[in-house]
């Protein structure tokens, strides 16, 4: 099929990029001329395995282009995605300015009957306002359907999750437009979900915020451990056991950051209280999240009479591991709270350091995880990349000025790490050493 993917970051890029190696023909259209460019020259604008590898392929066969003209975009395919962001506003609310600007222009360039598929994160009723506004600003009498087909993928596993998705959920207005979408997507043979639009619309951010819901659950737990001496990941795996409950999306730690479950679960508050029904229950999920690294730096501050002087040693900067994206990212939180209290970082990240280096050129930016933990008087895990899971901590001691460290992840044993000598404090679980209750 020919198809066409309007905004070529994270999600239109990866879309764009699987459906070609499907043997669809793609174009990839953005406004970021550079992103354009970059792309045509084989560079990639993010950090996702396998991606780079799948965009030159498909490239090099002509199946993949890349394009800052829409008009080109539209005119050539049957498919047009709208994989733009949707950043929140002030409140809440979604900005849909940029899906507004491409409904705008698709209405400008259709010459004949087009699908208009939106795979962008959006409030109910988007696809209406969609429709009405290709309606209202189409240039020639031609027909179209508009379609939700919201995306499912995680970074760090965004070609992965796009080849073998849990399930592919297709709000189409109609059977025959389910239909062709249907076929676009039989090829991987995955559960489909075939809906009206505005339910469609719905699943996305009632999936997003329910995942958060775990999150935050099993940190509001993880509290409670600390306080009442009990250990979370022991509860976590007595919980997790349950087949209704299951053991994903309930790691404790400093909660989520990226570009979506904030920005998602913040939204979902908004629309629902804009319908009149309760948001409270997701204003409750937005709290607790937003208080995890203040309870991470409490402990911090309470172990050191004083942070003037002190260095750290970040172990973790990305929003969570094999990515560079640091949206949301907790890592920030927690440099600008030491930062505040005159504390000194050392940071370690295999791929965001250049994306924090924007927004902290005051801090020092390490090779690798050994090389921050010099001279420090703690290490700080924030990101639980698979190559901080094995550090040597009998090399760390060497280098370290205290062996103390604050596992922002749990994802040290705390008995294995004392037994090295380091004084352990995790989320939800006793401190091991040092004496310092939570
Ligand atoms: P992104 O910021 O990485 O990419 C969006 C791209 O759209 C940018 O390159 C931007 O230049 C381009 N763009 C903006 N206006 C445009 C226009 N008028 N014409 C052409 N291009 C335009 O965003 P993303 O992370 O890919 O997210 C896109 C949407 O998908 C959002 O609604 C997001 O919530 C949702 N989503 C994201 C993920 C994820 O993991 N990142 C997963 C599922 C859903
Ligand atoms: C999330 C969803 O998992 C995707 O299905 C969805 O498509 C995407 O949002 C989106 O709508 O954009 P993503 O943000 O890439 O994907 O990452 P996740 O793996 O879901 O992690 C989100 C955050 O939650 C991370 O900060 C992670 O550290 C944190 N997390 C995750 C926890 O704190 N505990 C967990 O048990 C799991």
């Amino acid at each position: 099929m020919n198809i066409c993917a309007v905004g070529t970051g994270y999600v239109g890029l990866v879309t764009g990029a699987v459906f070609a190696d499907l043997g669809n023909e793609v174009i990839c259209v953005d406004v970021d001329k550079e992103k354009i460019e970059s792309l045509k020259n084989g560079i990639m604008p993010i950090y996702e395995p396998g991606l780079r590898e799948m965009v030159t392929h498909n490239a090099r066969d002509g199946r993949l282009r890349f394009t800052t003209d829409i008009k080109e975009g539209v005119r050539a395919s049957e498919i047009v995605f709208i994989c733009v962001n949707t950043p929140p506003k002030d409140g809440g609310e979604t900005d849909l300015s940029y899906v507004r600007a491409v409904a705008k222009s698709i209405a400008e360039w259709m010459d004949d009957y087009k699908i208009i598929v939106n795979k962008s994160t959006v409030p109910v009723g988007t696809g209406d306002l969609v429709r009405e506004i290709i309606e209202k600003n189409k240039h020639k009498d031609v027909d179209f359907d508009v379609v939700s087909n919201p995306e499912f993928l995680r970074e760090g596993s965004a070609i992965k999750d796009t080849l073998e998705p849990d399930r592919i959920v297709i709000g189409a207005p109609s059977k025959n437009v389910a239909m062709k979408l249907l076929e676009l997507y039989a090829v991987l043979e995955r559960p489909m979900i075939i809906t009206d639009v505005h339910s469609a619309e719905i699943i996305k951010y009632a999936s997003n915020a329910f995942l958060a819901s775990k999150i935050s659950f099993v940190n509001l737990i993880a509290d409670l451990c600390e306080l009442a001496g009990a250990n979370v990941n022991h509860v976590v795996r007595g919980m997790g056991t349950d087949k209704r409950i299951g053991s994903l999306f309930l790691q404790p730690g400093l909660g989520y950051g990226g570009s979506c479950f904030p920005k998602d679960s913040s939204s979902l508050a908004h629309t629902t209280r804009q319908y009149g029904a309760d948001a409270s229950l997701i204003d409750a999920i937005i709290h607790i999240n937003d208080q995890r690294s203040t309870r991470l730096l409490a402990k911090i501050k309470k172990r050191f009479s004083s942070l003037e002087g002190k260095t750290f040693a970040i172990l973790g900067l990305a929003f969570k591991p094999n990515t560079d994206d640091i949206r949301e990212a907790k890592s920030l939180e927690l440099v600008k709270g030491l930062l505040d209290s005159k504390a000194t970082i050392r940071a370690y990240d295999p791929e965001a350091m250049n994306n924090v280096k924007k927004i902290f050129p005051e801090i020092t930016y390490c090779q690798n995880a050994y090389e921050a933990t010099e001279g420090a008087d703690a290490m700080i895990l924030v990101t639980e990349w698979n190559e901080f899971k094995l550090l040597n901590f009998e090399k760390v001691k060497g280098l370290i000025r205290q062996p103390i460290l604050f596992d922002g992840r749990n994802i040290y044993d705390a008995k294995r790490t004392h037994a090295l000598g380091f004084e352990y404090y995790g989320m939800g679980v006793q401190p091991y050493g040092g004496g310092v209750s939570a």
